[in-house]
């Protein structure tokens, strides 16, 4: 299993530039995840790396080969499409094995492989069953199942659970999760769905408008957004934006806005002076709220109890912030309630560039 490069990747689609400079290592059998908005390319970064699109620029290593100009099925990978289509008139076992049969394998091979895999998935019970006769969940395991037969190098899934209800998505990621931690192999993984990034991924890789934002753990992305976009996007509920401008006031600097003055630790000082008295974004996140005395005053505008939690929308300065807090009872909307915020957890970026400071 080796690593995978992308160097200098390009794709045009005619005239159209959707991918110009794309660079990005995957070590051996690391879970990589791609997420981003819709259009922002990538299925198209798969596609190319499947070899289902040609390469405009720029190369594609597997290991010390480049594939970039190889057809698909010397490249050593499987692909699980969104919009996978089973073969409605063969059974499961058919459907695994369609594969391994086209390649001639032989018959026991492909029986014990079947089984194996059907094991992994849960699927034992169905083997003799046709798609029409399975539920939505069940088929899209035959979908995997028949990717996952064949002893690939490289997997790569295209949203796969994005046909799935909310509750079998839930069951698939955990089932995922757990045959990707058994078969250890390089899985490329895109969704739009960052809840499946942060718990499928050991390396999830931000995108728009086909540039990497950031690359790096589910941790780095939560806790070190190398800019606005990847803060935004990473984390649930969202991180909220408020603008700021840096003071110091007797040496300790402040994150101050309309009905907010937050210290910042000094350990960060060094880095901030040259944003001094300037305008700045700052960024919290709902969970970084807590409930207590000498806090900020802010009313309850809606208050959503989850349970163990409660989600509220509040207002900061005229500006929409949600907060999540531990609940015990639920807080009625219309009270005013005091919320702090250690300064450790701000995070600053720069209004024009939108980086991290
Ligand atoms: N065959 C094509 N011809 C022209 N443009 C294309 C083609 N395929 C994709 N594109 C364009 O390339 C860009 C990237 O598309 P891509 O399918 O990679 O996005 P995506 O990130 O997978 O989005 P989604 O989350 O909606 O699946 C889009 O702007 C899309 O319109
Ligand atoms: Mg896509």
């Amino acid at each position: 299993m080796p690593e995978i490069r992308l160097q200098q990747l390009r794709k045009d689609y005619g005239a159209v530039n959707v991918i110009e400079n794309l660079n990005l290592e995957m070590a051996d059998g690391e879970f990589t995840v791609l997420v981003g908005p819709s259009g922002c390319g990538k299925s198209t970064t798969l596609r190319m790396i499947a070899g289902l699109e040609s390469v405009t620029g720029g190369q594609i290593m597997i290991g010390d080969r480049d594939v970039s100009l190889l057809e698909p099925k010397e490249r050593d990978l499987a692909m699980v499409f969104q919009d996978y289509a089973l073969y409605p008139h063969m059974n499961v076992a058919k459907n695994m094995s369609f594969a391994l049969r086209l390649a001639r394998m032989n018959k026991s091979d492909i029986e014990a492989r079947v089984k194996d895999v059907a094991a992994t998935l849960d699927l034992t019970a169905y083997l003799d069953r046709k798609p029409a006769e399975l539920s939505g969940g069940q088929r899209q395991r035959v979908a995997m199942g028949r990717a996952l037969v064949r002893d690939a190098g490289t997997f790569l899934f295209d949203e796969p659970l994005s046909n799935l209800d909310a509750k079998l998505r839930g069951q698939m990621r955990a089932e995922l999760a757990l045959m990707s931690q058994r078969i250890k192999k390089n899985m490329i993984y895109v969704t739009h769905d960052q809840v499946e990034a942060m718990t499928l991924g050991d390396k999830i890789v931000v995108m728009k408008f086909g540039e990497i934002m950031q690359a790096g753990t589910p941790e780095e992305l939560y806790r070190s957004p190398a800019n606005k976009f990847v803060a935004g996007f990473i984390g649930s509920p969202t991180m909220n934006f408020l603008n700021a401008e840096l003071v110091d006031d007797a040496g300790t600097l402040f994150a101050k806005g309309d009905g907010f003055s937050i210290p910042l630790p000094d350990a960060r000082k060094g880095a901030l002076q040259a944003h001094r008295d300037r305008n700045i974004h700052i960024g919290i996140r709902p969970s970084s709220f807590a409930e207590g005395p000498g806090g900020l005053k802010m009313p309850v505008i809606l208050s959503e109890y989850i349970g163990a939690q409660s989600v509220l929308i509040s207002e900061l300065g005229g500006q929409r912030v949600s907060i999540e807090i531990n609940t015990v009872a639920p807080i009625r909307a219309g009270e005013e309630r005091e919320f702090t915020v250690q300064g450790d957890e701000v995070h600053l970026f720069d209004p024009k560039t939108e980086a991290a400071l």
